[in-house]
């Protein structure tokens, strides 16, 4: 609470998305590529096959300009980035992981050093010493992932952590191990792919069908234990967790329904041109594997991070870096007073703190769009009501009259017309607009908390009567305040339904 606000108006969650992504595409590589690398190189040099021992000299030039250059430049932009966008989160990070993370910047120097010497001593060094240095290559990379690992499934299942405060509780947490297999496995997967891309453009000789063989095994042995591990990892979140995110059918559901359409589209593309038809492993089915392989992560972790919300670190802090243990305090003092660094615009601060952090107004995740024709009261009482919109949004931690004052802020940048005018509709059409705007939010036909039972089985004077007594039903539900066009609109639309489901 004590930070300022970064104010930017791109999302948050496109920044974080875009550096992070780049980067944990480079961090596995680099180990993946490392474990390739010496394994194949072992093999080739038992067999003195001067054909590949070229190859893998050329493939190492990109491994050591990746996890040298890129791999570095990256990781040190994620700390930039989650330093700027949610410096609380950051903290706790560093804090709790202090030794965890001078261990690993040990390890990443360790690792430079060797890759640089890997890559300079093809010829200088002695084939065994080559080997080793390829050794402490890969180990080293690898025990980066085993603590960035820790630190990085402790968000999602901090565990006993919780009330323990201990580090190993944290560190070793319930995703801690199944994470660890399903990381491994990616990156055994990737270096496969990105060496099938290199093969891929090798003329169709013996040579290239026995490199495309020995790669594609890669490959699949990276997924054929990440299959199962992702399975293991799932039954590993902490399960209040993850029956949220599948109940508001939303982000995480959607990244992972993808990522297993992805996995078997690269499985398929792998079997056939890797195993059965290796010389027809050109560039074309080389990129397709790629962008399979790399589309396939990217939703992993679009979904390890989605489904955590509304949690940066799972029942410690919220999103937008507000301790849970201090919500409470903040809903009957105010928020207001415990914000450090302000301007002289209260609802604007408030906003920046409550909603700010994962919404925009007009481009990520709008709030103008879901709030354009509405009103003022309206937009108080989704505030008060956050907790029970589909999307698993923290509850709002304010008190009632900041909840009204960020309601004035957004009304002051929406569209006021009605909203016929606004979307130029009438009827039923008008009705489902209606519908769609301030009742879908939070009750989604034949889906998320279903009302279907309750407003789809009465009368039309029954609708009505439960319009009147909205705001009465819950505290988060608002109140009906649409206009005598829009109430009416409504309730056609929702007796349109009824008719439709007695016939
Ligand atoms: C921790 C992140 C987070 C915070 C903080 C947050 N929201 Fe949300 N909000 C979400 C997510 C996630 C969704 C689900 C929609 C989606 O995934 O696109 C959502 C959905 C919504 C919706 C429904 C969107 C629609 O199109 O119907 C509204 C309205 C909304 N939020 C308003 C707010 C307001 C107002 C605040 C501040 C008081 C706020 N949110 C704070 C994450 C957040
Ligand atoms: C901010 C979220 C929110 C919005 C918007 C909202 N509701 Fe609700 N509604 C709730 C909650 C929470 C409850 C009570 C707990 C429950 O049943 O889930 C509830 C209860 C109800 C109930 C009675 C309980 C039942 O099971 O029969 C009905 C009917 C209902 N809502 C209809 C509507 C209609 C119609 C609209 C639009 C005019 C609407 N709601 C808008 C959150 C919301």
């Amino acid at each position: 609470m004590s930070y300022p606000f970064w104010d930017i108006e791109i999302g948050y969650g496109i920044i974080m998305a875009f550096i992070a992504v780049i980067h944990v595409f480079i961090a596995h590589f680099a180990i993946g590529g490392g474990l390739y690398l010496v394994v194949a190189e072992t093999i080739a040099r038992k067999k003195n096959y001067l054909l590949k021992l070229q190859f893998l000299e050329k493939l190492s030039k990109f491994f050591v300009l990746v996890s040298v250059v890129f791999g570095a430049l990256t990781g040190v932009g994620i700390w930039f980035i989650i330093g700027l966008l949610n410096p609380a989160a950051t903290e706790i990070l560093i804090h709790n992981f202090v030794w965890a993370w001078a261990a690993e910047w040990a390890f990443f120097t360790i690792e430079i050093c060797a890759a640089l010497l890997y890559f300079y001593g093809w010829k200088k060094l002695s084939p065994k010493n080559h080997l080793i240095i390829g050794w402490i290559y890969f180990i080293s990379a690898w025990m980066s992932l085993f603590i960035i690992n820790g630190i990085i499934t402790f968000m999602l299942s901090p565990g006993d952590w919780i009330t323990t405060g201990n580090f190993w509780d944290g560190f070793f947490n319930p995703t801690f191990w199944s994470s660890l297999w399903l990381r491994t496995g990616i990156c055994i997967m990737l270096a496969g792919v990105y060496a099938l891309f290199v093969a891929s453009r090798l003329k169709a000789d013996e040579f290239k069908k026995r490199l495309i063989r020995f790669n594609s095994l890669w490959a699949i042995v990276g997924l054929a234990i990440m299959m199962p591990t992702l399975v293991w990892y799932i039954s590993t979140i902490p399960k209040e967790i993850y029956d949220a995110a599948l109940e508001s059918k939303l982000t995480p559901v959607v990244a992972m329904n993808a990522s297993y359409i992805n996995a078997m589209l690269l499985g398929v593309v792998i079997i056939v041109f890797g195993f059965l038809i290796p010389k027809r492993y050109n560039i074309v089915v080389g990129t397709l594997a790629m962008i399979f392989a790399l589309s396939w992560f990217g939703e992993y972790e679009w979904m390890r991070e989605s489904v955590r919300k509304p949690y940066v670190i799972t029942n410690y802090m919220y999103a937008n870096g507000i301790d849970v243990a201090k919500a409470e305090t903040y809903q009957e003092e105010g928020l207001h007073e415990y914000i450090q660094f302000k301007t002289s615009d209260k609802p604007a601060d408030l906003f920046r703190r409550a909603c700010r952090s994962c919404h925009t107004m007009d481009g990520y995740k709008p709030l103008k769009q879901a709030f354009d024709g509405t009103d003022e009261a309206f937009i108080a009482g989704i505030i008060m009501g956050t907790q029970a919109i589909r999307g698993n949004m923290p509850p709002f931690v304010g008190a009632e009259d900041e909840a009204q004052m960020i309601a004035s802020h957004i009304y002051t940048q929406i569209d006021k017309r009605h909203l016929s005018e606004i979307y130029n509709l009438e009827g039923t059409a008008l009705g489902k607009k209606v519908y769609d705007v301030r009742c879908g939010k939070c009750h989604v036909f034949n889906g998320f908390n279903d009302k279907s039972e309750s407003l789809l089985e009465i009368t039309e004077e029954d609708i009505g009567d439960i319009l009147d007594m909205a705001g009465e039903f819950a505290e988060e539900m608002p109140e009906f305040t649409g206009d005598a066009q829009e109430r009416k609109a409504l309730i056609d639309y929702i007796m349109s339904l009824n008719k439709k489901e007695t016939e």
